[in-house]
């Protein structure tokens, strides 16, 4: 039996957590509470969190580093939590309230010294995400969402997903004792992440459509059933998910990198990542802010497009294909909030081939790392960024890798086996040295030596 404590620490903190309201990002309107559907009820635009509270009495930076400091001395579950230990800049809990935690965040930063190479950028990491209770950096978010879902009273959760927030939804809700229901579409989530979401008990349905057709579907669904939708429309989702931005920040000593690069599906996480980093300036925690950068596939570009063919003021939709299904999403629901982030950090967005998010996927993995194709278009987005010389030699750069390998171990196993890009022209040889098919031989100690030989030679 845990012999956790279970009640915030007690060295709380002169810093209290923020009241929030919601703000609608198309017309400003202010409110206190959020319908089902989280949209604004004037113009219908997406909602976001803000602490008013905060604006008026700002927390003191110094005080607020040391307490994060000092929490991760603590065993107090809110403060094991990489999500919950930076609570003053979260939506509050209510007094006593515990969270819906599987100890998320606490991911790790990495150091990329192969893929630095490859790039000509030295000072390059990598945020694993992948390292999260469920495998991606849909937790960071979900403890949030689905603590507030459990406060608001609801029996049943639901989201539309590309795999990766249906198996984090199903976790959190099975911890907090709700239900959950995933609409998934058919045949275009990989098997782990689909096994996830059985086996952590969701109802799961996967739906003769694609991902945007999921979310169409959901946002019907939550207008006629008291089901509380947790997908990255939800605005609790993306303060959760600020914190990777806080803890990565912490972990670098408060020395802001002058990149961060991230991949681009739906753009919440891009949304909630910007959101922190200029939370984080205007309270004095930094003082410099890195430009963030967002990569898509190129068959599943809506953002790009949105950005150079209508100057990020109205969303330009794309039939979405890309093996990478993460982010096979053609009409994201987060495009503005996406565009407001990258202007106001000064970042790019770019478009990788689907044979150089595969390179790039076996470079990663090849550091001992590892990662599943969505979050392999970061380190192939850097490449096209260095050639623009938008990111210089000597400047720092931080990968978000949202997902870990074991996600979509048929992407992994096709592209060694040599039958991902059979033709793959200009860049055959640099994938084929990449490629690690696994040997069949006779059980023989001979057969094994000679193989050893060979490797040895190549
Ligand atoms: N990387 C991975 C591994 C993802 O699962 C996703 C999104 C993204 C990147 C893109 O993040 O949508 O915030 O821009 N996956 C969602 C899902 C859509 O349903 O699991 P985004």
């Amino acid at each position: 039996m845990s012999t956790l404590s279970t009640s915030a620490s007690n060295s709380e903190p002169s810093q209290q957590p923020a009241e929030h309201r919601f703000r609608c990002i198309g017309c400003g309107h202010l409110s206190d509470s959020a319908g089902q559907d989280f949209r604004c009820t004037k113009c219908s635009d997406l909602l976001e969190i803000i602490y008013p509270s905060r604006m008026q009495a700002k927390p003191d930076p110094q005080a607020l580093k040391t307490l994060w400091q000092n929490r991760r001395l603590s065993t107090a579950v809110p403060d094991i939590s990489g999500v919950w230990r930076y609570r003053e800049l979260l939506p509050a809990l209510a007094t006593h309230e515990q969270p819906i935690t599987l100890r998320e965040g606490n991911t790790p930063v990495y150091e990329l010294p192969q893929c630095a190479r490859i790039t000509g950028v030295p000072r390059l990491f990598a945020k694993h995400q992948g390292m999260n209770p469920t495998g991606s950096f849909k937790d960071t978010g979900m403890t949030v969402a689905a603590t507030f879902a459990r406060r608001a009273g609801f029996r049943w959760v639901a989201c539309a997903s590309t795999g990766n927030t249906s198996a984090s939804m199903a976790a959190y809700a099975a911890r907090g004792g709700l239900r959950s229901l995933v609409l998934v579409p058919e045949g275009k989530i990989s098997w782990s992440k689909l096994s996830q979401a059985l086996d952590y008990g969701a109802v799961t349905c996967q739906l003769r459509t694609d991902f945007d057709g999921c979310l169409h579907l959901l946002q019907e669904l939550v207008r006629q059933a008291p089901v509380y939708q947790l997908n990255s429309i939800n605005p609790f989702r993306l303060e959760g998910q600020k914190t990777l931005a806080i803890e990565l920040l912490e972990q670098l000593d408060w020395q802001p990198p002058d990149h961060v690069i991230v991949p681009g599906g739906n753009l919440g996480n891009s949304s909630a990542i910007g959101k922190a980093l200029l939370e984080m300036r205007d309270l004095g925690l930094i003082t410099r802010l890195p430009k963030l950068s967002v990569i898509q596939a190129e068959g599943a570009n809506a953002l790009l497009r949105t950005i150079r063919e209508a100057d990020g003021k109205r969303l330009i939709s794309v039939q979405a294909e890309t093996r990478a299904t993460a982010i096979r999403i053609g009409n994201p629901a987060s495009w503005k909030k996406a565009v407001h982030v990258i202007e106001a950090t000064g970042g790019a967005c770019e478009q990788v081939s689907e044979i150089e998010i595969a390179q790039a996927k076996a470079e990663i993995g090849a550091e001992g790392i590892g990662c599943e194709p969505a979050s392999a278009v970061t380190l192939a987005g850097l490449k096209k960024l260095v050639q623009q010389n938008f990111v210089k030699p000597d400047e720092s750069v931080v990968l978000v890798l949202t997902g870990n390998l074991l996600k979509d171990p048929d992407f992994t196993i096709e592209f060694h086996q040599g039958e991902l890009f059979k033709q793959a022209g200009e860049h055959a040889t640099a994938l084929n040295r990449l490629r690690r098919p696994p040997i069949v031989l006779d059980a023989t100690l001979d057969a094994v030596i000679k193989t050893l030989d060979q490797a040895e030679k190549s």
